[in-house]
């Protein structure tokens, strides 16, 4: 008896899936590396925190296989691209990247409503929050690099961006989440 609930499409989808956010832990990884060697600790800090948060995403998505009664395929992960040039270049490597994993999010979405698997649409519903959460929170990187100055940012500048970045929360705040009274 066939025990599996995934479409063939679904499954090869979400496996592909579960290996991107290995592969983003990665990139994290080798973002922070390049941070700390640098002297950027606190940015550091910050980006180790996120290769975490990247590595429990993949995790949800292998126990999701599981629980469905799929297949899990590990694979070899793809290396991380090179090094960043500049805290400013960092940001927007970081904010491209999330933005290209909503895009790859979104075609499961599109996928599992084609195919009217709605546990699959259900459980996909966490991830394109936690896009929209991860896209806010790198648009307000880049704005602070922006402000300190961007490219041309002063070691003063990058000194206290880079102490805040030791103390930035994990999540930003999405607007659905906002009242006039708490703004
Ligand atoms: Fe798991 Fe940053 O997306």
């Amino acid at each position: 008896m066939n025990t599996n609930r995934l479409s063939p499409a679904i499954e090869a989808a979400l496996n592909e899936q579960m290996t991107r956010e290995a592969s983003a832990s990665q990139i994290y990884l080798a973002y922070g590396s390049w941070a700390d060697a640098n002297g950027y600790g606190g940015i550091s800090n910050f980006l180790f925190r996120h290769a975490h948060e990247e590595r429990n995403h993949m995790m949800k998505i292998l126990e999701y296989i599981l629980k469905r009664g799929g297949k899990v395929t590990i694979t070899a992960i793809p290396a991380p691209p090179s090094d960043p040039t500049s805290v400013n270049n960092c940001f927007e490597k970081v904010f491209q990247h999330e933005v290209d994993n909503t895009t790859s999010i979104y075609k499961i979405v599109k996928l599992s409503h084609d195919q009217e698997d709605w546990a699959t649409w259900n459980f996909m519903q966490w991830f394109v929050k936690e896009q929209t959460e991860e896209e806010n929170l790198a648009i307000s990187l880049l704005d602070k690099i922006k402000i300190a100055g961007g490219e041309n940012a002063k070691d003063e500048a990058l000194y206290s961006l880079d102490r805040d970045l030791e103390t930035t929360p994990d999540d930003a705040r999405l607007a659905q989440d906002v009242t006039t009274d708490n703004p």
